[in-house]
Formats: C-alpha cells, structure tokens, sequence
C-alpha cells in the first residue's frame, strides 16, 4: 500500500489581452493568443495523495465536498495525471482559496495551476514548466499562464504541445496593481467553459480572433517599454471587444452589472484627469482597475466612494506556481 502526497500554491491571473473561445474544445486548446499578470496576495493551496487504498477519488474544496459537474472536471484532469504516469491510483484533493472562486477572479486559473503541479509532482512525473503549463491548459485554458509569476503570455497553438504559456517579464519588471473592485462575490450564473462555446456563435468573434495578434503585440511592447497609456488603451479595447462577443452570442451572454458600468466610465474619467488607470473584466462582474503603484492610492480611496463596491483587493504582480512540500511515496 502506498501513499504519493504533494501540496502546491498557486496565484490566479488578470488577462490583459483575453483568450474566449476554444479552437479545440476536448484540448482546451485557445482560439486566440493571450497576455496575462499573475496576481499576488490571492492564493489556491491544493494538496494531493495519491492512495491506492482509495476506491474514488476524494474532492474537497475550501471545506466542502464539490458539486457533481466541478467533481467530474477535477476526476478529467487527474485521468490525465493517471495515464502520464501509469499509476491508476485514486486521489484524495483538499484546495482552498483565499478569495471568491467562480466570480471573475479567474479561481480556476489557480486552481488548475495548483491541481496540475500537485497532481503531477504526487505522481512522480518529472515535467517541466513548458509541460506543465500544457497540463494546466487541459484543466483551464488561463491556468495555463498561471504556471508563471509576472507578465505572461499563452500561445494558442494547432496542437496540444504548441498550446503553452511562457514568461515575457518578471514580476518586479514593473509596479503596477491590479485593484479589483468587487461589485459581486457570489458565483456566477455561466462559467467560462459554457461561454467558450458560445464565442463562435457571436458574428464578430472571427473579427476579433483574427484581429488578436495586433493587440498581443501592442500589449507586449507596451509591458517591455513600461508604456502605461499604450497598455491602458489595448487593454481597454480587448476587454471591450470579449464582452461585446459574450454580448452578442446566442444565447446572449450579460456578465456585467450596473456598478461594473459605472466604475468603468469612472476610470476613463480619473484617466483623462490624469491618473494612470484602466479597466478590464473577465467573465464576471467585478472590474478590474489596472493602476501605476504610485496612483493606486488614489484609484483606492475614489473606487470606495462609489455606492455598490463591497470590498477591493490589492494586487501586485505575483510569481508563478510553487511546490510546498512533496513526499514521496510514504509506505504505509
Ligand atoms: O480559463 P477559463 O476557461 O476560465 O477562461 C478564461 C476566460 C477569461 O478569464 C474571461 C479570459 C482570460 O484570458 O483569462
């Protein structure tokens, strides 16, 4: 009797240019390239034994056993776990997250990053990053990045080992934050894999998918020469651009709320005054205010004077995956 055990930490990741849509969905394999800070202060821990005395796998997210359709996502991702390293051994999980999983905080980014090195690293698989970042893919499609600290950037690749993420710049390249204001913590109505599938129903998707290397190079050289108002531009557009395909899918996707609207139109107002800010959303309604450190103060103080905000977090930029501890197989 064995027991194979390994814990890993993991940070979620903000998209600057988004990825929505899979060219192959069983792959999980992107539509369109994408760019990403990984955030830290926000944190999933998961931890995994492999124990051959199990006769199922085992799923416990932050202190509760996980609803049918989440279960069977982790169980996909550990089958693959299972035939990479010849041992069909099940598996006990414990994952908990220090923030809102399921609200546009990009939880699964984290929890695939952390699922895919604990599982792995529990499995005695010997991957690198690149392989890694490929295994998160399978998970969720912007785990993939959070394999990486810093400024990210996620090939979509023809096939699955073109399909990876690999670091543009370190985190401490610049000092900016991500302060997410956080108009909403419950989970959210349609998850991001059910709004991949619809991409292709919105007649500009194509537009916007063809039109992705443009933007990635304009975010990648606006993150390279620390050019904040060339970043605040694209990375305003490209998020406008996802939500107006989620828009105009059929049927029609709405992740933004009133308050969302109204802290954008905000933050182009603190801009044209001068501050150095911008917003983006993933698929929820929390807003996302990309600030210079220097004017995060400011950003802080006017976004808790907008009625409707529940809390914001402050995000420096994070490093990427960590192993916590790793044992190898224990005999019992
Ligand atoms: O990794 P997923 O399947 O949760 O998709 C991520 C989708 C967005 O967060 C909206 C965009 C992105 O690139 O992170």
């Amino acid at each position: 009797m064995s027991e194979k055990r390994a814990t890993a930490i993991a940070s979620p990741n903000i998209a600057f240019i988004k990825y929505w849509g899979d060219r192959d969905p069983a792959l999980r394999l992107p539509a369109n390239a994408s760019l990403s800070m990984t955030l830290a202060s926000l944190q999933t821990e998961t931890t995994v034994i492999f124990d051959d005395r199990l006769e199922s796998d085992q799923i416990e997210i932050d202190g509760s056993p996980v609803a049918e359709k989440a279960a069977n996502r982790v169980k996909l991702h550990l089958n693959l776990i299972r035939t990479l390293s010849g041992d069909p051994a099940f598996a006990s999980i414990r994952s908990e997250s220090n923030f809102p999983t399921g609200a546009g905080i990009a939880s699964s980014a984290s929890a695939f990053a952390a699922l895919s090195a604990a599982a792995s690293a529990a499995a005695g698989l010997e991957i690198d990053d690149k392989q890694l970042s490929i295994l998160a893919r399978r998970g969720s499609g912007s785990a993939a990045r959070s394999i990486f600290g810093g400024f990210v950037q996620l090939f979509s690749g023809e096939l699955n080992e073109d399909g990876y993420a690999e670091q543009l710049a370190p985190a401490d390249h610049w000092q900016l934050l991500d302060l997410i204001a956080v108009v909403r913590k419950e989970h959210k109505y349609t998850g991001s894999s059910e709004g991949h599938q619809l991409a292709p129903t919105s007649p500009i998707q194509d537009a916007r998918v063809r039109d992705t290397a443009r933007r990635q190079e304009i975010c990648k050289t606006a993150i390279l020469q620390k050019d904040f108002i060339a970043l605040a531009q694209i990375v305003e557009q490209d998020s406008n651009l996802m939500h107006s395909v989620m828009m105009t899918s059929e049927p029609s996707l709405f992740y933004l709320e009133p308050e969302s609207i109204s802290i954008m139109k905000q933050v182009i107002l603190w801009r044209k005054a001068g501050l150095d800010v911008c917003y983006t959303i993933d698929a929820g309604p929390n807003v996302h205010c990309i600030c210079s450190a220097d004017d995060s103060i400011e950003v802080e103080r006017q976004l808790r004077s907008i009625d409707g905000i529940l809390d914001v977090y402050r995000c420096a930029p994070g490093d990427g995956v960590v192993l916590a501890t790793n044992n190898e197989q224990t005999p019992q």
